[in-house]
């Protein structure tokens, strides 16, 4: 079983490059399935597990899908199937906003609902509620959701999302590319990824506008054709970067951050002391004097707020604060899992319904822990860069699904990490680490 091994204390210094957003590449990759001509080419396309599902996803229906490092070719002219196979789509909750494009483009989609998940129940009650608002029946059967458009395909409506939910939004966007008419999604999600989704779709002939505000209209089309685009760097890999910059860091610069989709985050840790020069190309943050970032008052919400997806991390990070922190997570039900795993390395975390409470320490102590999804894993390293001793993580599954060389990149910025493919842990803590 792989692992990552981290020997704290050493500080970050230096560049680190942010790759490709892996919550744009996916609606992205899916979206290319509305496509009836041409070809599309993707390109700063991530090298990352989900980003390999979507792509066999798509393909298993028939898309012709070419890849090279950093891009992806989509050929879907000759789609054939309706129903990708539910092993695919179990594997990524993600999956399922390939419905609302397969369903414009044939008339039906049999899509497998996706599992439980480790940060809380996720239901698609919102996806449904809106294709059957632009026609579509829907039947839920075998663990599948069954679509099916009416004859002559789906017609636009007006549509309000109780939830602001990303993964809804996208399904449903899609789907009124090639409706009849004008679809308007109110209470929209306003996150980066979806804007970047919409600027593809407008670039394959698509009419939406007001991606990123509450409410987006969508002219429908008869068809769309290939497009090129270049993905939106990934603001929560930027996020988790420039966290660690602050609580480890003595001067490191993300480049190809930006600022904008970031400003939640970059309010939190000036906050916290850390010093933000952001200039065209990154974001370089520089530590405060005493090397102690002040406790913080954190809450999740919807986008601009705080990212859910940066919870896991800051709370990491606010372990060794000076003073004490709550964090709120108001988006999902069940994602202070991590809490337990810092709890092992000594950090004084309290959970209160859906508020943690934090009372900071000087350093945690290097322990055994386990990811408990993706962005635990990520937290689980920050927390070992300021742990005395050995830190190892497991559980990289979660990891290597969202973070494309996550060890490499901190390797890069000083820290002594490194990553074993089998169980052959060093046992004393005077063993180095590299
Ligand atoms: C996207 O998930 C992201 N995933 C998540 O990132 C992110 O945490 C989440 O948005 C919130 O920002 C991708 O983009 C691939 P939602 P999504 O629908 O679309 C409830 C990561 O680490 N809800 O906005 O699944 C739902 O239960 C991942 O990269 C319904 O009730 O999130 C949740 O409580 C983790 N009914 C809330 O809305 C629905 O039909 C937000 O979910 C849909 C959602």
């Amino acid at each position: 079983m792989a692992k990552i091994i981290i020997e704290g204390g050493h500080r970050l210094h230096g560049t680190v490059r942010i790759g490709g957003a892996k919550n744009a590449v996916l609606p992205i990759l899916a979206a290319s399935i509305l496509a009836s001509s041409g070809t599309s080419v993707i390109e700063e396309v991530p090298s990352l597990l989900d980003a390999e599902y979507m792509a066999a996803t798509i393909a298993s229906l028939g898309a012709d899908v070419r890849r090279k490092p950093g891009q992806v070719m989509v050929n879907a002219t000759n789609l054939r199937e309706v129903e990708p196979p539910h092993e695919l789509v179990r594997q990524m909750r993600a999956s399922f906003v390939v419905a609302g494009p397969l369903l414009a483009r044939t008339g039906e989609a049999v899509i497998a609902m996706p599992g439980g998940c480790n940060i809380g129940p996720r239901p698609v009650d919102l996806h449904i509620k809106g294709l059957e608002a632009m026609g579509a029946q829907a039947r839920i059967e075998n663990g599948c959701v069954h679509f099916v458009a009416p004859k002559g395909g789906l017609h636009g409506a007006r549509i309000y999302l109780d939830i602001p939910s990303v993964g809804a939004t996208q399904n449903i966007m899609m789907a009124a590319c090639l409706a009849r008419g004008q679809t308007v999604i109110e209470n929209a999600a306003k996150e980066p990824e979806n804007v970047d989704l919409a600027n593809y779709l407008n670039a394959m002939g698509a009419r939406v506008r007001g991606a990123g505000t509450d409410t987006i209209r969508i002219e429908g089309v008869r068809e769309l054709h290939g497009a090129n685009h270049s993905v939106i760097p990934d603001r929560i890999e930027a996020g988790t970067f420039l966290i660690a910059g602050a609580v480890a860091g003595d001067g490191v610069y993300v480049e190809n951050a930006v600022s904008q989709h970031l400003s939640s985050l970059l309010a939190k840790l000036e906050e916290a002391g850390a010093e933000i020069v952001d200039d065209v190309r990154g974001i370089h943050i520089w530590p405060i004097p005493t090397r102690r970032i002040r406790a913080l008052d954190v809450k999740t919400h919807y986008h601009p707020a705080y990212p859910t997806d940066l919870q896991a991390p800051m709370m990491a990070a606010l372990c060794v604060a000076e003073g004490t922190s709550t964090i709120t997570e108001t988006v999902f039900e069940n994602r202070f899992k991590h809490a337990g795993e810092l709890q092992r390395m000594g950090a004084e975390i309290h959970i209160e319904g859906r508020t943690a409470i934090v009372e900071g320490i000087e350093r945690l102590s290097g322990a055994e822990v386990t990811a408990t999804d993706l962005r635990a894993g990520a937290a689980l390293v920050i927390a070992g860069l300021v742990a005395d001793g050995l830190t190892t993580v497991s559980g990289l599954h979660h990891i290597d699904r969202g973070y494309e060389n996550l060890v490499g990149k901190f390797q890069a910025l000083g820290a002594r990490i490194r990553r074993i493919e089998q169980d052959r842990v060093p046992r004393s803590s005077s063993v180095a680490v590299v």
